[in-house]
């Protein structure tokens, strides 16, 4: 009997297997949680308007992503301390994601660092920094990412103070990421502006991703600037409390990019449905960040492996269901906004674990 048939059955795996310690650093957000729980809030209260009668025997759920074959519509987002979940942390997902056939975002507060992780997973890989030094130590990070072969460079705007997350300031818990960087000293985060951007573009070729972005001003002051990619995100409520839900941002966003560069966003995401929704409301691509993690705890590489393969699964029944057989034809015409069920939680995608199953 195979192990894992749903994802429920993942995420049950991973709570038996992490400590509480662990566990609360992946579910937790910042402050009082609301970001984290409207997040999911927001992706449950967009709902299907289905097509019938359309020729569904074939679904293809593949995209491109700069210039990179997806199989699924899906990215793994940077996870910082993905090692605390399993071992191999950053190359578990690595080659899960290649095995699979998605892009990674490798984060820089992870092991592997990003060079080893080039030589022992080369493949198509984007790389997030977060800015702990002068813009000197950025550009030769920069010129090494893109020596080692890294498709993309995501620098996360969202992140100008590390956020107060009182369930592991509460235990006197500091992420393993947090020890490597000394407390993790942010500041020079805090100085980023769109001179950075600037710099950047000036003096670089390689794709800029900008995450974090929330509103479709900043989106907008991005294609203007330059920035290859867009990704709306609010870091899964881990940074500003009080925030939207992310999903319920990206239809301002993709009308104000208006196709010019790829949109990306997370926040929420946890089953196919939900990303099929962020695709009907014009994203390039969804990131899964608990989820990854989820998966990583339950088992690593080949847990991740069979999470993604079960939600490409999902992917492709709610496509069929929908009436829909192409990425291309997922338009904002087949979801509306309905009220919400019930309260929302970061883990209320999976209602039968509640329920005692
Ligand atoms: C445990 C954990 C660690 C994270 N570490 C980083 C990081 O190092 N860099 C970053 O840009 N975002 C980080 N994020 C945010 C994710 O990249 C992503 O934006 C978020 O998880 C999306 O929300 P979701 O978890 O609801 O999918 C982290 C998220 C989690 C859950």
């Amino acid at each position: 009997m195979p192990e894992f048939l749903t994802l429920s059955e993942i995420v049950k795996k991973a709570r038996e297997k992490l400590d509480q310690g662990a566990w609360d650093y992946l579910r937790g957000g910042a402050d009082t949680e609301s970001a984290v729980r409207r997040n999911r809030e927001a992706v449950e209260s967009w709902v299907f308007k289905p097509r019938v009668l359309n020729d569904v025997s074939s679904v293809d759920a593949t995209t491109e992503f700069l210039g990179v074959p997806l199989r699924i519509p899906v990215v793994m987002p940077p996870i910082g301390s993905v090692q605390i979940f399993e071992e191999g942390g950053g190359a578990s997902v690595a080659r899960a994601a290649k095995e699979f056939g998605i892009l990674q975002i490798l984060s820089s507060v992870c092991w592997p660092d990003f060079e080893t992780l080039a030589k022992e997973v080369p493949g198509p890989r984007i790389y997030q920094l977060y800015l702990v030094s002068d813009e000197a130590w950025m550009d030769d990070i920069i010129e090494r990412c893109m020596e080692a072969g890294y498709t993309g460079f995501c620098l996360t705007a969202d992140t100008q103070t590390y956020s107060r997350r009182e369930r592991d300031i509460m235990k006197r818990w500091i992420p393993l990421s947090g020890r490597v960087t000394g407390g993790g000293d942010f500041s020079p985060q805090a100085k980023m502006t769109w001179d950075t951007v600037a710099h950047i573009k000036e003096k670089f070729d390689i794709p800029l991703v900008i995450k974090g972005v929330g509103v479709a001003e900043d989106a907008r002051l991005c294609v203007e600037a330059g920035v290859d990619v867009v990704y709306v995100s609010n870091h899964g409520g881990r940074q500003l409390d009080h925030t939207r839900g992310c999903i319920d941002a990206l239809p301002e966003v993709t009308e104000a990019v208006a196709g010019r560069v790829p949109v990306l966003v997370d926040g929420g995401f946890m089953r196919g449905a939900d990303v099929v929704k962020a695709m009907c409301l014009g994203a390039t691509a969804v990131g899964m960040g608990r989820f990854e993690a989820l998966a990583m705890a339950a088992g690593g590489e080949s847990a991740l492996l069979k999470a993604l393969e079960i939600l490409e699964h999902e992917i492709k029944t709610t496509m069929a269901l929908a009436g829909i057989d192409s990425i291309a034809g997922l338009t904002p015409d087949l979801v509306e906004r309905q009220y919400p069920l019930r309260p929302a939680h970061v883990l209320s995608a999976f209602p039968l674990i509640e329920e005692g199953y």
